[in-house]
């Protein structure tokens, strides 16, 4: 079993950031600038929201964190995204999900200017994705793709099954593993929560790819032998015992599965980390294209 060791790779990678951000400062260039909405305060999304602020010191770029509050109406938050579509000093800016319920999140993320969209939600960046176009990909799924690059992950004629179709995670990953090129060339189900025989579907899978946010869902006597496992859940579960009251608990029963898996991600340090390395991956492209 090979561990696809997510915090190992996002260093490197952010280490290959900063040396891209080092030249620019030498040659006396703008160095990249995210900015990152956060509405109301929930727990997740400003731990996330901070990781990333603070993946943004450590390689060098600058970094806005915009905070408004759980009342926030639509258009507010309609005017502070003009505001930093218009803004020439921010080079990408991501507004974090999920919103307040008074707000429409298809209406404002289509409000983002698609060269500012480093998440690459917006339906012209999506679009582009699905047709083999140059675009920011989302990034968790980027850095999935980037695990398997990496340590050289075999996809080719595979049968990738995705568990979940959020647009953050499962419905973006199953339109990659199917594209031409590597990773990819994959024949892929997207599974969800009206999908029939899930478990039997699962066995005949060469790769698990699980969005699905259950604790311990995946068990080893549901997976093929050799099986690659990608784990992308992370769920707060709590833990009088640790630090802070809770522990990260992922989709996968990693004790058992591990030991049927050929690769397999950690929970945490697996596919976490490489999110938010490539949203820093997608800003310094940002910068890139708007230089150019
Ligand atoms: N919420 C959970 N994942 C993400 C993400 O990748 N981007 C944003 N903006 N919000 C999220």
């Amino acid at each position: 079993m090979v561990l696809l060791d997510g915090k190992k790779v996002s260093n490197d990678i952010k280490d290959e950031i900063k040396a891209e951000v080092d030249k620019m400062k030498a040659n006396g260039e703008k160095v990249p600038h995210l900015a990152a909405v956060i509405v109301g305060d929930d727990g997740a999304s400003l731990t996330y929201v901070g990781s990333k602020v603070r993946a943004c010191e450590r390689v060098g770029f600058e970094s806005t964190m915009v905070r408004m509050k759980h009342t926030t109406s639509e258009i507010e938050l309609l005017q502070k995204i003009k505001e930093l579509n218009e803004n020439d000093a921010i080079d990408g800016f991501i507004i974090q999900l999920p919103l307040p319920p008074q707000i429409n999140t298809q209406k404002v993320l289509m409000a983002v200017d698609p060269s500012k969209d480093v998440d690459g939600f917006h339906p012209e960046n999506f679009g582009r994705m699905a047709l083999d176009m140059s675009t920011f990909i989302p990034a968790t799924p980027f850095g999935i793709l980037e695990l398997l690059e990496r340590y050289d992950v075999d996809t080719k004629g595979k049968h990738t099954v995705v568990i979940g179709r959020s647009h953050i995670v499962g419905r973006p990953m199953s339109i990659l593993m199917s594209r031409r090129g590597w990773p990819g060339n994959s024949t892929v189900t997207l599974t969800h929560s009206n999908t029939k025989n899930i478990t039997q579907i699962i066995s005949q899978a060469d790769i698990v790819i699980s969005a699905l946010g259950v604790p311990n869902f995946l068990k080893a006597e549901m997976v093929r032998d050799d099986a690659v496992i990608i784990d992308v859940g992370i769920t707060r579960v709590e833990d009088e015992d640790a630090p802070k009251g809770y522990r990260i608990v992922g989709d996968v029963d990693f004790e058992n599965v591990s030991k049927k898996a050929s690769f397999i991600t950690p929970v945490p340090g697996g596919v976490g980390p490489m999110t938010i390395a490539m949203l820093l991956k997608n800003t310094l492209l940002a910068r890139e294209q708007r230089a150019n």
